[in-house]
């Protein structure tokens, strides 16, 4: 057989091993759903780098298994091979080629993200607080409502203003495709535009403690007059008056600015800190080897003071320790804005005894 032939069937093997693999590859590393603008150009790198990956593999893999079967040798052949020093253009060849391919993809890597960062026309600021564990979301042109889920208009560009108190998280929703990390000492910045109506899951993506897996929230991407009556639901501040201190402890409980769901779960689940269900009275034997038998003075000084008692099994330095601070915040807004006093530790202490 002559080199033209062999080249050509090679050249044949090389394209039917490019379409499988990206047909493979595609269907294991199939992407979720696009419910983002910047999720198309996304995509379609993804497509070309598994067309690029695919076209490489095959090129490699069926030159050297093709040699290695047609050109194998013969068993009465004890002749040396010919000595080859080296082919200049062939050099050349593939030093130049792949360097261009690389270029190529850094500028069109550079293109795209240039493209999906830059601001857009009439986009929504939101900011987001990311901390140990759990997200807290404000919307400054709405009145600073705040909502520990993300609210989103289908079609609005949306910019989020993104910190950190206490270390590295990120946020990133699959869907949507687009992902940056939370500093802390700084303001990190990501823009997206959300296409598809439907609910989806923040997740954090960058390891930040004991709570990590639990540091998810829900995303609502609602068309504009679900989104409209949202807010105004997320605006409306409770009449604290009229509620009960166990209702009030119930939404102490999910408050974004406490985040006590990321950690403490109410029906007995094991997440970073001991369970409320049936704490009230409850023994627990504390690191220490002591025990103490739950009521409102240890719950209070848990609360306070969550390193000074720590539960067997539990580690210390996982609860913040400004829930003072942010406890006296909440308690003096609610007495300037609605003139009456609520104790928050005791609305809790309420709650968890509901929680039999
Ligand atoms: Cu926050 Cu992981």
């Amino acid at each position: 057989m002559n080199n033209s032939r062999h080249f050509a069937i090679v050249a044949v093997l090389i394209v039917i091993t490019t379409v499988v693999l990206y047909i493979f590859f595609s269907a294991i590393f199939a992407l979720p759903q696009a419910a983002s603008a910047e999720a198309a150009p996304i995509d379609i790198m993804f497509d070309v780098h598994y067309w690029m990956i695919a076209f490489l593999f095959a090129l490699i893999m069926v030159i050297m298994l093709y040699s290695a079967v047609v050109f194998r040798r013969e068993p009465d052949d004890d002749e040396d091979g010919p000595h080859i020093h080296g082919v200049t253009s062939l050099e050349i060849g593939w030093t130049v080629i792949p360097t261009i391919i690389v270029l190529g993809f850094g500028v069109y890597g550079t293109v795209v993200l240039n493209d999906i960062v830059a601001p857009n026309q009439g986009e929504v600021t939101i900011k987001v607080e990311g901390k140990q564990w759990g997200w807290r979301f404000e919307y400054p042109e709405e009145e600073d409502a705040v909502s520990g889920q993300l609210g989103l208009e289908v079609g609005r560009p949306v910019l989020l203003e993104m910190t950190a108190p206490d270390v590295l998280h990120s946020f990133w929703v699959s869907e949507f495709r687009v992902k940056q990390d939370l500093v802390p000492g700084r303001t990190t910045y990501l823009r997206f535009t959300p296409t598809e109506p439907g609910t989806y899951k923040v997740r954090c993506a960058e390891i930040c403690g004991t709570g990590h897996a639990d540091m998810r929230a829900t995303v609502l991407v609602m068309d504009s007059a679900d989104y409209d009556a949202w807010v105004e639901d997320i605006q409306s501040v409770p009449d604290y008056a009229n509620m009960t201190p166990e209702e009030r402890g119930a939404e102490w409980y999910n408050d974004p600015t406490y985040n006590c769901f990321t950690c403490h779960s109410p029906d007995g689940a094991a997440l970073a800190g001991p369970t409320w269900q049936g704490i009230i009275g409850r023994e627990e034997a504390l690191a220490d080897g002591s025990t103490v038998i739950v009521d409102a003075d240890y719950i209070e000084s848990s609360i306070l003071e969550p390193n000074a008692q720590i539960v067997d099994g539990f580690q210390p330095g996982v609860m913040p320790e400004n829930f003072a601070e942010l406890i006296a915040e909440t308690e003096q807004n609610i007495l300037d804005t609605q003139g009456i006093e609520v104790d928050v530790i005791d609305d809790l202490i309420a709650f968890m005894a509901t929680l039999e």
